[in-house]
Order: structure tokens, then C-alpha cells, then sequence
């Protein structure tokens, strides 16, 4: 096992009615800025719940943050909270609104000229707003972790940056608050969910027998819980297991003492950046073919995966491996995902551009950060 440093003071307040609970949550003495995003929470009873919650608070909102969102939106929130003077920003939304509320959250306080910096050149953070998050949408585990992604529409960028400041201070998961979802939105949260887990899981082995034990417990509890949605099981308990398994899946837990591959997120950032296509229905294109071709450097876990995930028990380790993967498309096609870039309709003259900017990357992407351009063009073909 690889030594780590594990520090998570996020306050997960989870269940039915939790909502309410903002009202000791947040802070009375601020004026908060309530940040969502198109207008969902509206037509869920999440916005009700939340203002009558903090009825005895000091409100101002802010809203029409975009799925993936801009830099530029972003920018009309920073300028909001500093007229008002705002000294807590809270969340409410999927995984877009919760990156955004921390980009502001950073850039409001960023000392610089442009907060992009903190994006791009990876500027560090000095110092961030609090904020806390309630959860719409289970996915991205935005609501445990330090991280944001944010787009720049000018230049076709999608870009994650990150700082421990950026921790929320409190999530709230209700997962009532999921049955409004549509089940594009269902399964994009959970092939999000499942790339989060193999992502820690699905490179070398370092004997962290825990931390393999507990990738699988969540990739199985999502094989289990999937076909359930929209069916005769489909009840408040499918929707708490699948959001308790994508905070799980990226809250720094998984990812202690081991090597991680964050590659498939970086080409599918980018095939989301140029092709405007949703954040896990690029992940469910890249992975497939990814894990394809670097099934000899992941061999070993690929097998673990193969026989604990998926039963397999092929004596024959190339072939167990093509089952797993099989196994893993049809798990994702059954949610009603895209698995190749045709799929969408996405023409082979993105890939050059993908594979240059990856090619760029210092240090490379990877485990052994070592996808160069060819590699990333390779495993593009392979997804067309
Ligand atoms: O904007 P509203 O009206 O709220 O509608 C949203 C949006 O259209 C809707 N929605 C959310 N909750 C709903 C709902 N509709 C009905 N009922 C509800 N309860 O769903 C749509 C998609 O929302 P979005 O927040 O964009 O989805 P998701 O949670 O998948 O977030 C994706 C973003 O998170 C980033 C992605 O790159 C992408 O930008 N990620 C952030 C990560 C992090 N911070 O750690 C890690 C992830 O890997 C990911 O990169
Ligand atoms: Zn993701």
C-alpha cells in the first residue's frame, strides 16, 4: 500500500425531510447566496423546502447555472456576491451547480486579476468562501471532495481545478429529492458513479486489499440497484443506496494508498469540451476502450475485476478480460448510454484535437502518466 494523508470534514446530513435542517446549518449572522441552477429545483419542492428553511435567513439567489458550467456565468456570481456582500454561498443542484458555487466561492476572495488563473495555471488558492451543498442529483460526489470542474465557452476549455478550502462545510442528500430526475440524469449519475470507482481501482496492484474490497462493494451495489430504477422496485431505498454509492465513490476514500488513472475523465473532459456532450455519456465512450487498451499494464486488477465484479471465471486471462468488458458495455448500454463516439454522432476529426491537448499534459495522464498523444488517438479509434 502507498502511504496517504486522509482528511474529509465534510458533515453529511442524509435521509428524508434533511433539508429542514439548514436552518441550524447555516449560518444566521450572513447573508447567503442560494446558487441553482436552470430551474429543477423549482418544480421538485427543493426550492420550498430550502426557503422556508431559512426563513429567518438573509437570501440572495443565483441562478441559471448550466450543465458543465462556464466560466462565464460564473463570473455574474461573483459579481452578485461581492455588490451583496455575501458571506456564505449555498448549493443546490447536481454536481454543475455545486463546482460552480466553488469556483465562486475561490474567485470572489481571489486576490489576482483573473480568477481563470486558479483554473488554468492552477494559481493557488488563498482563501474561499464557505459553502455548503444540498444534493439533487447523485453523481459527481462534488458535495465531499475539493474538486470543480469548470468550462470557458471562449475556448472550448472544460478544466478541473482544486483546493482543500473548497471542502463544503455541510451536504444535505435527501433522496426524495431525486425522484424528479429523469433517467437520462439516473444513469449519467450512475456510469458517472461507476468511472469514479474504476478509476481507483482498475490499475496496478499495490496489495490494498480494503480499498479493492471496497471499490467492488460499491461497483456490485451498482449492478444491483441499476435494473431497479423505473421498475415495480423502484422506491426511496434504490435512490438512497445509488446516492450514498456516488458520494462513496469520490470523496478521497477510495483513492488512499493507491495508484489512481484519472485518464478516462481527461479525454472525456475534453470530448465534452469540443463536442458538447454530456459528462458521463463521454466517460461511457472513452473507458471501455481505454481499460482495451491498456488491458496488458492492467492486467492483474482486470482479472480481480473480472472474477469479483462480473463472476468470471475463464481460465484463459485474455479472454476473461474481454468478458469483464463486455460485461461493462452492456451494463452501461442497458442505462441507455452511448458507447461509441458514433453513438453520438462525433466525427474522427475530433480526435487529433483531443489527443494534442492530452499530448500537452505535463505530466501525461495515467497511471504511469504516460498517454501520450498516439496512445489517446489510439483509444479513440478504437471508441469510433
Ligand atoms: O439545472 P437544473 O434545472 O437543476 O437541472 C439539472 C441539469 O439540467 C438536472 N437536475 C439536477 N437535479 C435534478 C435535475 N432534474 C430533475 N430533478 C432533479 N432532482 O440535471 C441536469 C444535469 O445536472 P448537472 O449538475 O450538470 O449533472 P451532474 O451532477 O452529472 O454534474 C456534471 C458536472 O460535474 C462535473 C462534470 O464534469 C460536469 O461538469 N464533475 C465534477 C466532479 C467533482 N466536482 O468532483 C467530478 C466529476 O467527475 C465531474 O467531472
Ligand atoms: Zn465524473
Amino acid at each position: 500500500m502507498l502511504n496517504f494523508t486522509y482528511h474529509n470534514p465534510v458533515r453529511i446530513v442524509f435521509g428524508r425531510q434533511s433539508i429542514a435542517r439548514l436552518t441550524e446549518l447555516v449560518p444566521e449572522d450572513l447573508r447567503i447566496m442560494l446558487i441553482y441552477g436552470g430551474g429543477s429545483i423549482k418544480h421538485n419542492g427543493v426550492y420550498e423546502q430550502i426557503k422556508s428553511a431559512l426563513s429567518n435567513h438573509d437570501v440572495v439567489e443565483f441562478s441559471g447555472i448550466e450543465p458543465n458550467p462556464l466560466y462565464e456565468t460564473c463570473m455574474r456570481g461573483v459579481q452578485l456576491a461581492k455588490t451583496e456582500r455575501v458571506g456564505f454561498l449555498l448549493a443546490a443542484g447536481g454536481g454543475s451547480v455545486m463546482d460552480a458555487t466553488k469556483f465562486i466561492a475561490a474567485a470572489v476572495r481571489y486576490p489576482g486579476d483573473d480568477p481563470w488563473d486558479m483554473v488554468l495555471k492552477k494559481a493557488t488558492v488563498t482563501s474561499a468562501l464557505p459553502l455548503g451543498c444540498v444534493v439533487t442529483l447523485p453523481a459527481t460526489g462534488s458535495e465531499t471532495n475539493i474538486n470543480a470542474v469548470i468550462s470557458r465557452r471562449s475556448s472550448a476549455q472544460k478544466i478541473p481545478f482544486k483546493s482543500e478550502l473548497l471542502f463544503p462545510r455541510f451536504s444535505i442528500l435527501d433522496p426524495e429529492t431525486t425522484f424528479s430526475l429523469p433517467q437520462r440524469q439516473l444513469a449519467n449519475g450512475i456510469v458517472d458513479t461507476f468511472v469514479h470507482v474504476c478509476e481507483q481501482y482498475l490499475t496496478y496492484d499495490v496489495k490494498a486489499s480494503l480499498q479493492d474490497r471496497q471499490a467492488e462493494s460499491i461497483l456490485l451495489t451498482l449492478i444491483e440497484e441499476a435494473p431497479k430504477l423505473s421498475g415495480p422496485q423502484d422506491d426511496y431505498d434504490v435512490r438512497a443506496n445509488l446516492m450514498w454509492c456516488a458520494t462513496q465513490a469520490l470523496n478521497h476514500n477510495l483513492s488512499c494508498g493507491v495508484p489512481t488513472d484519472w485518464s478516462t475523465h481527461a479525454i472525456g473532459h475534453e470530448l465534452t469540451a469540443f463536442c458538447d456532450i454530456d459528462h458521463a455519456r463521454a466517460l461511457a465512450i472513452v473507458m471501455p476502450a481505454l481499460l482495451n487498451h491498456q488491458r496488458h499494464r492492467k492486467a492483474d486488477k482486470l482479472l480481480k475485476f473480472a472474477r469479483r465484479v462480473w463472476n468470471i471465471d475463464n481460465p484463459n486471462g485474455d479472454r476473461a478480460i474481454d468478458e469483464a468488458l463486455k460485461c461493462t458495455v452492456r451494463f452501461f448500454r442497458d442505462l441507455g448510454m452511448p458507447t461509441r463516439l458514433r453513438d453520438c454522432r462525433i466525427p474522427a476529426t475530433v480526435i487529433p484535437k483531443i489527443a494534442k491537448r492530452l499530448g500537452q499534459r505535463a505530466p501525461l495522464a495515467g497511471e504511469h502518466q504516460d498517454l501520450d498523444a498516439r496512445k489517446v488517438t489510439a483509444i479513440l479509434e478504437t471508441a469510433m
